[in-house]
């Protein structure tokens, strides 16, 4: 169903017809969008979620794409990309700073280090957009660099605004919100605007903090190949204590395995490149057999980080 034109109807933002989502994701692989939408303002929005409502068309909105593998044959329905201003506006209030669901975490760093707000240093390095971030309740591990705890954006939230597919809007208070280690109760909805809290703190020690993060993850991540960070998430060991699946995945000797165009890392067993024009079915299939090889060595059964549409 070529439905393009009825939707111009009621969109006031962008919309490009099969758009190649691979320059939208930093794996750089996939297929395209039928349509790609990218709303003007939140009334926009809505219109968009009734549209899709209205004629079961199927949808997603994409963050940075730091997280995401999109199939060969692409996505047969609309994506969104919250990109205009209204989504990525940023301001501060006190400690607290606003921020729309658009925003880029990179950008969020640097506005609370120019406002000499700390809090927010350990999310350094991790190339996603607030929405995404918060959705996931995006983290780090942060033993290897300060002491032994894992840190997530869920921690920081005072409230957020949100819209849900129905289009109603609604303010969620920190009370309403069920963060986990990567996953919330935010899923259901799309995020226009995050209040999050921080403390004031001087600017030379938010510095110093940012460059010890961005330090450890040069040093054991790949952060300037084509890839879509942790593939796998942490797996919890029977004591309930978080294990590293980049760890027991490199047990298991798997680092610089291959499969087409896509190998493990030979930094971080957790990581896959996308090393020579890789097809999102070789990193299903790599995906299929380290899952394999470490439920035989292990006993451990890995569950995906990475989102595949
Ligand atoms: N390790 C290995 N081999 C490897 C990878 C790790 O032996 O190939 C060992 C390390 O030496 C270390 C331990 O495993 O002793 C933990 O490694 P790391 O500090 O890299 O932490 P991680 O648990 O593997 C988590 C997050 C990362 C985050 C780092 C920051 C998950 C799935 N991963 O990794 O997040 O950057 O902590 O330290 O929670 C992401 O989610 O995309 C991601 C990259």
């Amino acid at each position: 169903m070529n439905y393009c034109k009825d939707l111009r109807k009621v969109v006031k933002g962008k919309i490009v017809l099969d758009e190649p989502l691979k320059g939208h994701t930093t794996f750089r692989i996939g297929g395209p969008a039928k349509v790609w939408v990218e709303p003007y303002d939140v009334e926009d929005l809505k219109n968009i979620l009734k549209f899709v409502k209205k004629n079961k068309i199927s949808f997603f909105v994409i963050g940075e794409g730091s997280n995401l593998l999109v199939k060969d044959e692409g996505f047969n329905g609309i994506v969104i990309k919250l990109s205009s201003d209204y989504f990525n506006k940023i301001k501060s209030n006190n400690t607290c700073i606003i921020a729309g669901g658009g925003v880029k975490l990179s950008k969020l760093i640097d506005f609370a280090k120019r406002h000499s707000l700390g809090g927010c240093e350990f999310l350094s390095g991790i190339p996603g957009s607030i929405g995404g971030a918060l959705a996931m309740n995006a983290g780090t591990r942060i033993n290897s660099v300060i002491n032994n705890q894992y840190q997530s954006i869920g921690d920081l939230v005072k409230e957020v605004e949100v819209i849900d597919f129905n289009g109603n809007r609604k303010i969620l208070k920190a009370r309403q919100l069920k963060f986990a280690y990567r996953s919330s109760n935010l899923l259901k909805y799309i995020i226009l605007f995050a209040k999050l809290n921080l403390k004031p703190r001087a600017r030379a020690e938010i510095e110093n903090e940012i460059t010890d993060y961005l330090s450890y993850r040069k040093r054991t991540q790949d952060s300037n190949w084509r890839n879509a960070g942790c593939v796998f998430k942490n797996p919890l060991s029977p004591s309930d204590k978080l294990l590293s699946a980049g760890y027991l995945i490199d047990a298991c000797g798997l680092k610089k395995h291959r499969m087409g165009g896509a190998v493990v890392s030979s930094k971080h067993a957790n990581f896959i490149i996308n090393d020579k024009n890789a097809k999102a079915r070789d990193v299903t299939n790599l995906i299929k057999y380290i899952k394999k090889v470490v439920k035989d060595e292990f006993d451990v059964e890995l569950a995906l980080e990475l989102k595949i549409v």
